[in-house]
C-alpha cells in the first residue's frame, strides 16, 4: 500500500540564507514512491535499497542518491536515482553497469561519498561497491566503481573479493554485502564471507590505501559453531570516537537472525570485542538485515538508529548503544529486506526500502520520521 507524500512542515521562503537552509527540517514523508518496477522485471523485482546524501559539495540543495538490487532483464545494473527535494521526488540520472565481467551488477549495492581526497579521487567522489554475479549465479565478485561527477557517470576501479556460487548455503563459498568506510588513511570494505571452510559464514573486512589493491581479509565476527551465520555488517561512528557495528546472527540463542552489535575503539578490531543482542525496552528483538546510522540530533550522545527486516519500526538509542536503552519507534515505511536508514539535515531520519524477499510486487519507497520529536529511554 503506497501513500502519497504529506507535507507536514512545508513552507516557502523568498530568499533563504545558507544558514537557514542548513538548519531547516525537510518534510516528513510517508512511503514516497521512488520506483515501481515494470512487469518485465524478475520477481522479487527490487530489494535492498541504499541511499547517499552528498555532503562535501557545499550545494545549498541537499542532493540524495538511491540505488537497489534491480531485477531487470539481463544483465542487471544498479540504477542511480536522485532527489533534490529531500526525498519527495526522484529521477533516474544514471546506471552503474558491469564494465569488466560480462555478468551484470546483481546484488547488494552500496554507495559512499569520499569525505576527503583518497586513492587519487577528490573529496566528494562517489564510490559504488556491489556484487557482480552471472545469470546462472555461479560466482560472486565484489567490485568497486567510482563517479567524479556526482553520480552521472561511473568507472570501474577494482575487484575487491571473489567468491563461489551465489547461494546462501553453508559449504558454498560466496561473498556478500559490502559496506565501505574510510578510517584514518585506509578504506575499509566490510563484507560477509563463506570461503573459510571452518565457518558456514563469517564477517570480515579488507583495507586499501589506493582503492586498487586490497589487503588480506581480517575476521570481524566468526563464531565457533560452523552453522552459525553472522551476516550483513553495517558500521557507525559514535560521538566518543568508538565505532558500533550491527549484524544479523543466524545461530543466536535469542532468536533466529537476531540483530547483534559490537562496540570497538578500533573499527578494524571488532573480532576482539564481545557481541550483544539488540533488545528493545518493550522486549522486541529485531531480526534480519540490520542497518545502523547515527544522528547528531538528540543531546550529547546523539541518537543511534537501527532498522531490521522484522518490522516497520526502527530502534533508537540515545545512550551510545547502552543495552537497556533501545526504544522501538514506529515509522510509516513498510518493513523491507535490508532497509536503509540515513540522517538528513535537521534531524530527519530517512528510511528507504525496496521490498521483502517473498515479495511479488515490490517497489522502492522512502519515508521519514523527525528525530527531534521522539521520546526515548533515558540513560541511567
Ligand atoms: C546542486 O546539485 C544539483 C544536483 O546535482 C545540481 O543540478 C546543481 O547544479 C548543484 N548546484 C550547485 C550550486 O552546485
Ligand atoms: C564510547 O561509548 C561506548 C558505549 O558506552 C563505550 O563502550 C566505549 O568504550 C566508549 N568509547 C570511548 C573511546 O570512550
Amino acid at each position: 500500500m503506497l501513500l502519497p507524500a504529506i507535507f507536514l512542515a512545508s513552507f516557502v521562503i523568498a530568499h533563504p540564507t545558507p544558514e537557514f537552509i542548513a538548519h531547516r527540517a525537510p518534510k516528513v514523508l510517508e512511503e514516497v514512491t521512488i520506483f515501481i518496477p515494470p512487469s518485465t522485471y524478475t520477481i522479487p523485482r527490487t530489494l535492498y535499497a541504499r541511499t547517499l546524501l552528498l555532503e562535501t559539495d557545499g550545494n545549498e540543495t541537499d542532493v540524495l542518491l538511491a540505488t537497489w538490487e534491480n531485477y531487470s532483464p539481463e544483465p542487471p545494473y544498479f540504477p542511480i536515482f536522485q532527489s533534490t527535494d529531500s526525498g519527495s521526488t526522484w529521477t533516474e540520472i544514471s546506471q552503474v553497469t558491469d564494465q569488466v565481467n560480462g555478468w551484470g551488477l546483481r546484488y547488494q549495492p552500496f554507495l559512499y561519498e569520499l569525505p576527503s581526497e583518497f586513492g587519487g579521487f577528490p573529496a566528494g567522489a562517489i564510490l559504488c561497491a556491489g556484487n557482480s554475479i552471472p545469470a546462472d549465479l555461479s560466482a560472486t565478485q565484489i567490485d568497486l566503481y567510482a563517479s567524479t561527477d556526482k553520480g552521472l557517470t561511473w568507472t570501474f576501479v577494482s575487484h575487491i573479493a571473489s567468491g563461489g556460487v551465489a547461494e546462501p548455503v553453508n559449504g558454498d563459498t560466496p561473498v556478500w554485502e559490502p559496506f565501505l568506510m574510510l578510517y584514518q588513511d585506509e578504506m575499509i570494505v566490510y563484507y560477509s564471507d563463506q570461503r573459510d571452510p571452518d565457518f558456514g559464514q563469517k564477517l570480515v573486512h579488507q583495507t586499501s590505501t589506493d582503492l586498487l589493491t586490497w589487503e588480506a581479509a581480517v575476521n570481524d565476527v566468526a563464531y565457533d559453531v560452523f552453522d552459525d551465520r553472522p551476516g550483513m555488517t553495517t558500521v557507525a561512528l559514535l560521538p566518543n570516537g568508538s565505532y558500533i557495528m550491527t549484524y544479523e546472527f543466524f545461530g543466536a540463542p535469542e532468536a533466529s537472525f537476531a540483530v547483534y552489535y559490537r562496540i570497538s575503539d578500533d573499527p578494524t578490531a571488532f573480532d576482539s570485542v564481545p557481541g550483544q543482542v539488540l533488545r528493545a525496552t518493550d522486549g522486541t528483538i529485531p531480526t534480519s538485515s540490520p542497518y545502523i546510522t547515527w544522528s547528531s540530533v538528540g543531546g550529547a550522545n546523539g541518537i543511534l538508529a537501527v532498522s531490521a527486516n522484522s518490522d516497520s519500526a526502527v530502534y533508537l538509542n540515545q545512550c551510545l548503544g547502552a543495552p537497556n536503552a533501545w526504544t522501538r519507534v514506529s515509522t510509516p515505511e513498510s518493513a523491507s529486506y535490508s532497509r536503509n536508514v540515513r540522517v538528513l539535515p535537521g534531524g530527519i531520519l530517512l528510511i528507504t526500502g525496496a521490498g521483502v524477499l517473498s515479495g511479488t510486487d515490490n517497489s522502492v519507497t522512502t519515508s521519514s520520521i523527525d528525530l527531534n520529536t521522539v521520546t526515548l529511554a533515558s540513560c541511567n
